[in-house]
């Protein structure tokens, strides 16, 4: 140690309280997977760190619905996860797991020096407890009333109106676990003494002037209000805590989380045989954080003071590169439970890694929040394939045709050379200054402007014709070497498709210095030509649209949930009945709640309510048959339940209700 410069990249450890999707990918997974190949290409020492974040009440429940152990649980998707991101092609060194021993070993130990250094305080505090169940009840474990919109939500955050909201503020508060009404009990827990840290972090946060404006201003805009942070739960699943009075707590989950890039480094580290401290104790590493922007204030305030507060030398961040949202066709990709594009819907579509690589950098929300549209994928791939694609195989068929699959001896270089060559040459230079940054969507741009440049280049000299017949070597091989440009410089991208173009140049080890050069040896054999780059239909686009969802209007709170075909057996699944209305009545204080008084035949008397005040009064709608869907599971308005949903059409903010053609007797099945 110190040793050489090297380059510690790391992707938010994605939970697993849901399948991975398109989301996950495009945040920070892929944005590090092409940064870290990007810089070993520069010759850098680098190494690419993720893996899942399995511990906290997300997990759990989840676990609970599928009705598995939380160990088993998070085994499952901890796979999936690792299965989907390499095909990918995802190049972690490693994809570790943040429930593993040692993570729970190196966040004891990165715990007792904060205690022993003065950094941890201890709280007394009334929380929510479940005397049925003996359990305090923390964040999702409690579930009630919204005392700002009335929705029936769980803690942490309303799932009606978005309000942040403790435990303790839910109205009507019972355990989600046994469904009892939990009383206020008093528990300890341990704070983590962040105001200690502010004067540290204001210097070091003020000096990071290479790092994106919204990251390091909201990072300066918290440090001001700083309180002490509780870094303890009342929960099972989780690192233990290593202090007497503790033994029924774990740690909250975001103070383990970030641990598990330092434990996933060891891990790696003693199968690579390296030391792990030579990277995370090492004044010459450069520690890069990839995120989602949500997760702002946890990297660059929270675990920098934890990293500081042990005294034992760790790296904060060199630089924490936040992406923001990547919304799907108008709508919230939302990350709550079995809404998204998932990773194994895309994994069976008729396309390779490298065009959704392609595409999701072609959409990333990079400055601003982004939308996913089939037609955006659809322009990404095209794009490459008339710049990119189109040059590989146009040269390559030049060369079949006129010089037997050889590199060309090239004669004497014109004006019109010398310009595609300076092209070339400072080609490297200008993408990677883009990628330093990074601003992968520029820099992707600037690499494919080389294509493009070629592809001009081509058009212009027009090598196949036969008055151009001296001029011939010289243009192919100087469009060979834009293709072995492009190629470099696109890799880190679309690291499968540009092998294939390598390997038919005959190259193997690139860097990315090589992208600059003009040095395809004269007479080396070259392989066929090949289509590298298939377009991508409007009617695939159509065809994507209708089977995964796409409609604009369809926004909810929760997010569009993205239909894949369903199957006979999953729509018998709805109870779908006729019922008719025995008395309708306004919802006092709700905007557009009715209520109706609905008899349902077979399945007894029940209520419903409807956001129908806009379109019906009260009255036009008693005594009407109209469609239910019987089995929806009740929910909780404005303190009443709701035992079923009205059936309605809407377009363009008008709204009918459905209603059988002839009369029938109420409860008659739909289907
Ligand atoms: N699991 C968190 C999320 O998806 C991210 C954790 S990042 C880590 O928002 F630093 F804690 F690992
Ligand atoms: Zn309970």
């Amino acid at each position: 140690m110190p040793g050489e410069e090297r380059y510690l990249v790391t992707s938010a450890l994605p939970y697993v309280n849901n399948r991975p999707h398109l989301g996950h990918l495009v945040g920070c997974i892929l944005p590090g997977d092409i940064y870290t190949r990007y810089l070993k290409l520069r010759g850098k020492k680098a190494i690419y760190i993720c893996g899942t974040d399995e511990h906290g009440t997300t997990s759990e429940l989840a676990a609970r619905e599928a009705g598995v152990s939380v160990q088993e649980w998070c085994d499952r998707l901890h796979e999936e996860h690792k299965r989907d991101y390499e095909w990918f092609n995802i190049d972690f060194a490693r994809f570790g797991r943040t429930s593993s021993r040692t993570n729970h070993e190196m966040t004891q130990h990165i715990f007792l020096r904060l205690w022993e250094n003065g950094y941890i305080i201890e709280k007394e505090t009334e929380q929510l407890y479940c005397e049925h169940c003996g359990i305090f009840l923390p964040d999702r474990y409690v579930v009630g009333e919204c005392p700002h919109c009335g929705s029936e939500t769980h803690a942490g955050q309303c799932e009606g109106c978005g309000k942040l909201l403790e435990p303790t503020e839910l109205l009507e508060p019972k355990c989600v676990v046994c469904g009892s009404k939990p009383v206020i009990k008093k528990t300890k827990h341990l704070y983590l003494d962040l105001p200690k840290f502010k004067d540290r972090l204001k210097t070091w946060i003020e000096g990071n002037r290479h790092w994106k404006p919204n990251v390091r201003n909201w990072a300066l805009s918290l440090i001001p209000d700083l309180r002490p942070r509780p870094i303890t739960r009342d929960l099972k699943w989780g690192v233990k805590v290593p202090l007497k009075g503790y033994e029924d707590k774990v740690f909250y989950v975001w103070f383990d989380a970030p641990i598990g890039y330092i434990s996933i480094t060891k891990e790696w580290a003693e199968e690579a045989g390296e030391n792990w401290e030579d990277w995370w104790k090492n004044p010459n590493t450069k520690l890069v954080h990839f995120i989602g922007k949500d997760n702002i204030p946890f990297h660059t305030v929270i675990f920098p003071s934890t990293l500081m507060g042990t005294e034992e030398g760790f790296v904060l961040p060199y630089n924490v590169p936040a992406m923001e949202f990547l919304n799907y066709e108008g709508t919230k990709f939302s990350k709550s439970k079995k809404v998204g594009v998932f990773l194994k819907d895309a994994r069976e579509l008729p396309y390779p890694p490298d065009y959704w690589r392609l595409a999701l950098i072609w959409m990333a929300p990079e400055t601003g929040d982004t939308d996913f549209t089939w037609e955006g994928f659809a322009q990404a791939i095209n794009e490459l394939a008339d710049t990119y694609g189109n040059l590989v195989n146009r040269v390559l068929v030049l060369a079949r045709k006129f010089f037997d699959l050889r590199v060309p001896e090239p004669g004497e270089y014109n004006e019109k050379d010398l310009e595609l060559i300076n092209f070339i040459k400072s080609s490297p230079e200008l993408v990677g200054r883009e990628l330093d940054v990074p601003r992968f969507r520029e820099a992707l741009k600037k690499a494919m402007e080389v294509a493009r440049e070629a592809n001009a280049y081509l058009n212009a000299e027009e090598p196949w014709k036969r008055e151009n017949e001296s001029r011939r070597g010289t243009v192919i091989y100087l469009a060979l070497n834009a293709v072995k440009s492009a190629s470099i410089l696109l890799s880190p991208f679309i690291p499968g498709i540009t092998r294939e173009a390598l390997d038919r140049l005959g190259i193997e080890g690139v860097s990315w210095e090589d992208a600059g050069k003009i040095d395809l040896e004269p007479g080396r054999k070259l392989g066929d030509p090949v289509i590298l780059v298939k377009k991508v239909s409007d009617e695939e686009v159509q065809n994507w649209r209708e089977r995964f969802g796409g409609n604009k209007e369809r926004e909810s709170v929760e997010g569009v949930r993205m239909v894949n075909e369903i199957s006979f057996e999953e729509f018998m699944k709805l109870d779908i009945r006729v019922a008719k209305v025995l008395k309708a009545e306004d919802v006092k204080g709700a905007k557009k709640l009715i209520r109706l008084e609905l008899d349902v035949g077979e399945l007894g008397k029940r209520q419903i309510l409807a956001g129908l005040k806009d379109w019906y009064k009260p009255e036009e709608l008693e005594g009407k048959l109209i469609v239910i869907l019987a089995n929806l599971k009740p929910k909780k308005m404005m303190g009443m339940e709701s035992q079923g949903m009205l059936l309605a059409a809407e377009k363009d903010g008008n709204v009918v209700i459905l209603v059988p053609e002839k009369p029938i007797e109420p409860g008659a099945k739909v289907h």
